[in-house]
């Protein structure tokens, strides 16, 4: 059939061009050591960044959310399924990473990508200049792209060239958009300078936390509390799927602008909620993370940082400047992207290979990925493989 020929078309281009992507099975919970696809390994791979996502407790307040809630919510959150879980955890989150606005108010939602088209929806319309970093999340474009803003990209993390951008718009309403960690290269955004101009020019800053929050900041507060800023253009982001170890997402910024959300914001209206026990799994979660325990997986991870840069500038690829626990080498084409993936999964370590149009073209990259789960052992086996690769690459 000519429809059925075209996709396959389509799917022996991507095959051609090494973008094919595959899913690995799991048969054991996300964690550094992980039977995956019948083979134990070593998983460079996940969010998890404080190895939360099999904690104990965490399964146990999932398990305890259920028998209290039940296994789902039953509807969307205007349409009775919005729970006391939900609730509780929304005041929690205004008060944990609030701090940078007047009235903090947090609205939850199942996802990050779901937060993020509901957010640039509703703050942007036709006739709103949207300003976005070259190298935002894809949940980010895709908003932007949902509202029918008018967008500019400004280049990675150059704000002279966005001072400019901003200086020549006359549009009534503006929204700068950012990743505060950047999920594929691991740096941070010049979240200060960010601030600035959002408020010189009258417009929102929209950062997406995605990967600092529970992993960075105070008590794991996140990347804005990192950098202690405080400002009411700011519309911050944060997903429970990363640092948390469980799933889902919120908004957090003054008490209008989430208002607006709840108002508007057809993600989040026209969704079912997140099952209640969910978000008890992060309510638990929060308060492990802003605690001692937090604190000591945050100082280990820390540590497994420093080791992993040691190692990434010893080989012949290129590694990204990056201090959080994305750790990126860089090794250009697909093909030898792959090749080397390949070569360390016969190592019995899964380190993706992260290719366009996740990444720009050229730029292909391993994502090292750190969780607070993994050893200095684990570091040990990374650098004696890529050495191993590297001699033969
Ligand atoms: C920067 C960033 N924002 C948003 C998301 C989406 O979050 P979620 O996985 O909860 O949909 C991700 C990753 O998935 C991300 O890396």
């Amino acid at each position: 059939m000519f429809l059925l020929d075209t996709l396959r078309d389509g799917l022996a281009d991507l095959e051609t061009r090494g973008l094919t992507r595959r899913r690995r099975i799991a048969d054991t919970p996300c964690a550094a050591h992980m039977r995956v696809d019948g083979r134990e390994i070593v998983g460079f791979a996940s969010n998890d960044y404080l190895g939360l996502a099999a904690h104990p407790l965490l399964v146990e307040a999932m398990a305890e959310g259920a028998r209290r809630y039940g296994a789902g919510s039953g509807g969307s959150h205007l349409l009775g399924g919005h729970s006391r879980a939900h609730a509780l955890l929304e005041d929690e989150l205004a008060a944990f990473a609030g701090g940078f606005v007047d009235a903090p108010r947090a609205l939850t939602f199942s996802t990050g990508y779901m937060s993020n088209l509901a957010t640039l929806t509703a703050l942007a319309g036709r006739g709103t200049a949207v300003f976005s970093d070259a190298l935002n999340h894809a949940s980010l474009i895709d908003g932007t792209r949902l509202a029918r803003a008018d967008v500019s990209i400004y280049p990675h993390a150059d704000t002279e060239a966005l001072a400019a951008m901003l200086e020549a718009s006359d549009a009534p309403v503006k929204l700068i958009v950012t990743d505060a960690v950047f999920s594929m290269d691991g740096n941070i955004a010049p979240l200060a300078r960010l601030v600035e101009l959002a408020e010189r020019h009258g417009a929102w800053l929209v950062v997406d936390d995605a990967h600092g929050f529970g992993a960075l900041g105070p008590q794991g507060r996140g990347t804005v509390a990192q950098a202690a800023l405080r400002s009411a253009h700011l519309v911050y982001l944060c997903t429970f799927g990363k640092a948390v170890g469980a799933a889902g997402a919120a908004v957090i910024a003054h008490e209008t602008v989430i208002e607006w959300l709840l108002q508007r914001a057809r993600p989040y209206i026209f969704t079912t909620a997140s099952p209640p026990a969910v978000a008890h799994t992060v309510s638990a979660s929060l308060a492990l993370i802003a605690g001692e325990e937090g604190e000591k997986r945050r100082r280990h991870l820390g540590q497994l940082i420093a080791r992993t840069r040691e190692i990434l500038q010893g080989t012949r690829w290129r590694p990204v400047d990056s201090p959080t626990a994305v750790q990126p080498l860089i090794i250009g084409s697909n093909e030898a992207t792959l090749a080397l993936a390949a070569r360390l999964d016969e190592h019995g370590l899964w380190v993706p290979a992260i290719r366009p149009p996740t990444v720009p073209v050229g730029t292909s990259r391993l994502r090292v990925s750190l969780s607070a789960d993994h050893s200095f052992d684990d570091l040990d086996r990374l650098q004696s493989a890529l050495a191993r690769t590297g001699e033969t690459a």
